[in-house]
């Protein structure tokens, strides 16, 4: 598998639950954020911190007893952030039926032991979707650009 590149596959459990009987959204950031840890961890070979999560689509429903298949790809890279697209679909393994159910983008920062910010590999997209990905990610730094200037002013100085 390319390193830049992780999927976890998996059941969802009934441990997995909500209050409406189908998979907690809870669950679900839990596993974009792992996939997303493990391959921003995997191309910078550093310990990474999430520093932005945001604008996740939840499109459908998971139901508990689906088989899970979250990718999370390395789609651009700065001087030391991974924007990561994370992808989780799911298929019924009695009826068959797949489902594209969630989709992110999230961000990680390498950080050394005293948590700071450290240079990663620069990814250097190949295939003319890999192009199409990084422009997305792009694209959605410049229109969350705003988005954050908003959070902060409401945020720090409430
Ligand atoms: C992440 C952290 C180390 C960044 O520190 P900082 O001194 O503000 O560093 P920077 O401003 O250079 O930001 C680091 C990178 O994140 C990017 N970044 C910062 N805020 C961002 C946002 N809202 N959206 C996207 N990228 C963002 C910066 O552009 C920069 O990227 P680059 O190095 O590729 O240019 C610091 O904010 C932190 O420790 N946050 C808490 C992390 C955490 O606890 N996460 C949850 C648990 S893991």
């Amino acid at each position: 598998m390319p390193t830049h590149i992780v999927i976890f596959r998996f059941l969802s459990e009934p441990s997995d639950v909500n209050f409406g009987g189908k998979v907690h959204g809870g669950a679900v950031m839990k596993w974009i954020d792992q996939a997303a840890y493990t391959c921003a961890v995997n191309w910078s070979s550093q310990y990474c911190v999430t520093v932005y999560v945001g604008g996740i689509l939840f499109l459908n429903p998971i139901h508990i007893g689906d088989m899970v298949e979250v990718q999370a790809r390395l789609v651009y890279t700065g001087r030391s952030s991974m924007h990561i697209a994370v992808d989780i679909k799911t298929i019924n393994p009695k009826t068959k039926v797949e489902s594209k159910a969630t989709h992110c983008v999230i961000v990680f920062a390498a950080v050394d032991d005293m948590g700071k910010t450290i240079p990663v590999p620069k990814w250097e997209p190949q295939t003319e979707d890999d192009k199409t990905m990084e422009r997305y990610a792009i694209r959605l730094t410049e229109m969350r650009k705003e988005i954050n200037e908003e959070m902060l002013l409401h945020f720090i100085n409430k």
